[in-house]
């Protein structure tokens, strides 16, 4: 019998291409998403889509299955200045309900937890290599709640097994696509306007290619209890300076693409180490930034993105300012 996994914003960037992934390797799926951004998961059998809200207890719990084995929470506000524009909203998503979430799984007997944090929970480090064990400063409400549920996770009586992942910013394609992330603003920017305009440009962003993201789900669904049980992992490929990124977007694009340079006040550098992954779980990270802006290239090319700046869909904040969400 295949595994069954339990996903919320299953319709998300991410969420929908794990779903795929999920099914192709023969997985039972269910989907949970309020599909704020539409929905583009595939039609399979194995593959139940739920409409809802994560803060909808009875609705929830109705569509968790007993025989559920994974329940991976992706679901949030998943961006400061979306965070930002209703906190309060923002805090009753990706903070308030998470309690009742875990409550519903250790009822349901879920084998495994599997929690989507954020990088961002660093906040800004001088350190070379920042790991799972630094302490967190988290800068801004959506990191400080992602880091407030980490501690919730890790602290809750249950029997199930809690994994935290902590990922860079995901890059490349999506059938549900974000184009308000680093490395897509850039490709979007370079292949449609021919100017990519850099602020300062030496701050460092660590980022990950979209398959490797979906790979390390997986890999994390699939390892043995006592190999992930109460771990953290930070999940990036790559910590590139922005004008580096920049430079990489140039070269795939094209030689017309003008980097204009401007200064900024805002200096503030991130960067991760994901040694751990690699050594603890022996996983190889096999895609690269360029292989995300070749993706995105070739999306545009094919007009499978299209409007991609006027068009609200690419931009979780458009939606949000727009969504009658309380
Ligand atoms: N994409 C990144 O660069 C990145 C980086 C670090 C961490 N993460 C984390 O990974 C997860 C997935 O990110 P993403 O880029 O796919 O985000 P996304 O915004 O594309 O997807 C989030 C999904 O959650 C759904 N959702 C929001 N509120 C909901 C609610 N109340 N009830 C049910 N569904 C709701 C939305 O409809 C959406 O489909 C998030 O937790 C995010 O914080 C993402």
């Amino acid at each position: 019998m295949s595994k069954r996994v339990f996903i919320t914003g299953g319709a998300g960037y991410v969420g929908t291409m794990l779903v795929r992934k999920l099914l192709a390797e023969g997985y039972t799926v269910d989907s949970f998403d309020l599909m704020l951004f539409g929905n583009t998961l595939p039609k399979n059998s194995k593959l139940k889509i739920y409409e809802g809200d994560i803060r909808d207890e009875k609705k929830l719990e109705a569509s968790l299955k007993e025989n559920t084995d994974i329940f991976i929470h992706l679901a949030c506000i998943s961006n400061d200045p979306s965070f930002e524009l209703n906190p309060k909203l923002g805090k009753s998503i990706n903070y308030d309900c998470f309690p009742t979430i875990l409550d519903i799984c250790k009822k349901k007997n879920i084998e495994r937890f599997i929690y989507a944090s954020s990088s961002s929970v660093y906040g800004v480090k001088d350190k070379p290599e920042v790991t799972e064990d630094e302490d967190l400063f988290p800068l801004t409400d959506y990191s400080k709640f992602k880091a407030d549920c980490e501690n919730i996770l890790l602290n809750y009586n249950c029997n199930f097994d809690k994994i935290i992942i902590r990922p860079a910013t995901v890059c490349g394609f999506s059938y549900r696509q974000r184009l308000d992330v680093i490395v897509n603003i850039l490709t979007n920017l370079a292949f449609f306007k021919k100017e990519i305009t850099v602020l300062g440009g030496k701050q460092l962003r660590p980022n990950i290619h979209m398959d490797d993201m979906i790979e390390i789900y997986l890999k994390i669904i699939e390892e043995k209890r006592e190999r992930v049980n109460n771990q953290i992992f930070n999940a990036g490929c790559e910590n590139f300076s922005v004008e580096a990124i920049a430079e990489k977007v140039k070269l795939i694009i094209g030689d017309d693409v003008n980097i204009v340079k401007k200064s900024t006040n805002d200096n503030r550098s991130y960067h991760i180490s994901s040694k751990k992954i690699e050594k603890h779980l022996n996983f190889k990270f096999k895609k690269s930034i360029e292989d995300a802006i070749k993706d995105l290239k070739d999306a545009f090319i094919e007009k499978k993105l299209v409007d991609t700046f006027n068009d609200k869909k690419y931009f979780n904040i458009k939606i949000l300012k727009d969504a009658k969400l309380v």
